[in-house]
């Protein structure tokens, strides 16, 4: 085995393990190929609603019905993440084609997992969850990159009554802050301009080491390290909000001015039936603050529509929740039972056709919102991070204080590089930018 591949299916913590197993890989002498030509395929899973599970075994097909068409042998597989966890050596049954079950807090083994499989062992299954971490074990970063992921929490004790998490990811825990500030270090070297800290609930990290450390301390640590120039987090939950939290988005120049703090609902009969721990009033004062903080906060969340026993008028509560943040963007969902969690054994579950029309008329009310935001930018300049080209060859799209994606027609930019641009016009989901100046040049 020579080659190797890595396909994300799940959340931006998902594509974090991605990255870290494509470099553990690379790091025990494997050269990373493309699809079609790898000798050894990680699938990535996610677990979170039906059709991400549905997503892999539908890949196995694929590729199993491929190499029998072309005549090669079947590449290894290794289903890695949130599937490999929740279903673990069921996969093997349902997919026989699958090699090996790696799940989430484990993947760090895969080389001498892989290893085992070369010797003659089949169908290894490795659910662990151990008390070692893997981020002591993995090789150092060497990912270069302008915007990069940093995962500092991991797993969920929320029990939020829909939700795979806390089975798939564990109990909460956090990564020690030298660990953090020496792999935030290594990533600016590399050029990272903007690192985004990842977790289920990143708010409710806590040094480890020294419990005083809470997530403040964490903000003002990553954004001392030089080099970093924005700071993000997500995913941060409302319970987990502290006041030093808020204030980092006064007082970190480097903070940028953004919020993903997902509500799931505006009803608070669905709220507690969901187990969220917070009601409307609760979040909404939370919003409150943080404006106080930073007015020209963007602010986005995730929502459900069609949790068991919602009604009309749950619903629009949700539709009004919507207007009354006035949200920048937002990703929202149909309920999907997932088994093993308590809303799934609910005899109140709603149909299909209501979840449907509902999800369709919050989408409305979601891009609406995200227009009206948009258009208030226009006229306004600011600095982007440039990240990638954009569909024309002279065009490229970098990224806002308020991660709206900017289209700038430009042909000598680079990635890497911080511009200054005039926003001249907005849709729903990016805006056109005018080059101003280059705010600093850094060649990528
Ligand atoms: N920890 C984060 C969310 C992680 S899961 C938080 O609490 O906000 C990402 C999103 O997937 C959730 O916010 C929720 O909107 C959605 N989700 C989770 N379980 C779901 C389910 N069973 N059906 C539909 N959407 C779900
Ligand atoms: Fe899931 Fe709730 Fe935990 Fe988020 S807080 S990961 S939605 S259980
Ligand atoms: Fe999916 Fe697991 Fe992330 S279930 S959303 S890959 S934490």
């Amino acid at each position: 085995m020579r080659t190797f591949s890595v396909k994300s299916f799940g959340c931006q913590m998902n594509v974090y393990d991605s990255e870290r197993i494509a470099e553990a890989l690379a790091a025990d002498g494997l050269i990373a190929a493309e699809e079609g030509e790898a000798d050894l395929l990680v699938l990535n899973t996610c677990h979170i609603r039906e059709k991400a599970a549905e997503k892999l075994y539908s890949e196995v097909g694929r590729i199993s019905k491929r190499a029998r068409k072309s005549g090669t042998e079947k590449p290894v597989i290794a289903v890695t993440g949130c599937v490999a966890q929740a279903e673990g050596g069921e996969i093997m049954r349902r997919a026989g084609a699958v090699d090996l079950v790696v799940g989430p807090q484990a993947y760090h083994r895969l080389p001498e997992l892989l290893r085992a499989h070369a010797g003659g062992q089949k169908d290894i299954v490795d659910l662990d969850m151990p008390a070692r971490s893997k981020f002591d074990q993995l090789p150092a970063r060497v990912r270069r990159a302008p915007s990069v992921f940093l995962t500092v929490q991991e797993g969920c004790d929320k029990f939020c009554a829909f939700c795979v998490v806390p089975y798939t990811r564990g109990s909460e825990a956090s990564r020690p802050l030298s660990g953090i500030i020496a792999e935030a270090t290594i990533l600016a070297q590399g050029g990272a301009r903007e690192i985004t800290l990842l977790g289920q609930n990143v708010n409710a990290w806590r040094d480890p080491a020294n419990h005083s450390a809470d997530f403040g301390t964490l903000l003002r640590a990553v954004a001392a390290v030089p080099g970093v120039e924005r700071l993000r987090y997500t995913t941060s939950h409302p319970r987990d909000v502290s006041e030093a939290m808020v204030r980092a988005h006064a007082e970190i120049p480097q903070m940028m001015p953004y919020l993903h703090l997902p509500v799931q609902s505006g009803s608070d009969r669905i709220l507690a039936a969901m187990n969220r721990k917070h009601d409307r009033r609760f979040y909404m004062d939370l919003i409150a603050r943080f404006r106080a903080a930073r007015p020209d906060l963007a602010i986005t969340s995730d929502f459900i529509v069609g949790f068991p026993g919602e009604t009309e008028a749950d619903f629009e509560e949700t539709l009004s929740i919507v207007d009354a943040v006035g949200y920048a963007q937002a990703f929202s969902f149909k309920y999907s039972p997932r088994v093993g969690t308590p809303a799934a054994e609910q005899d109140d579950q709603i149909g299909e056709d209501v979840k449907a029309e509902r999800l369709q008329r919050l989408q409305e009310r979601i891009l609406a919102n995200a227009l009206s935001f948009n258009r208030s930018m226009v006229g306004q300049r600011c600095d982007i991070l440039i990240e990638r080209r954009g569909r024309r060859p002279d065009q490229w799209i970098g990224k806002s204080p308020w991660l709206q994606s900017v289209v700038v027609t430009d042909a000598a930019l680079e990635p890497g590089q911080i511009v200054n641009v005039e926003l001249v016009a907005a849709g729903p989901n990016s805006l056109e930018g005018r080059m101003v100046t280059m705010t600093t040049a850094v060649a990528w």
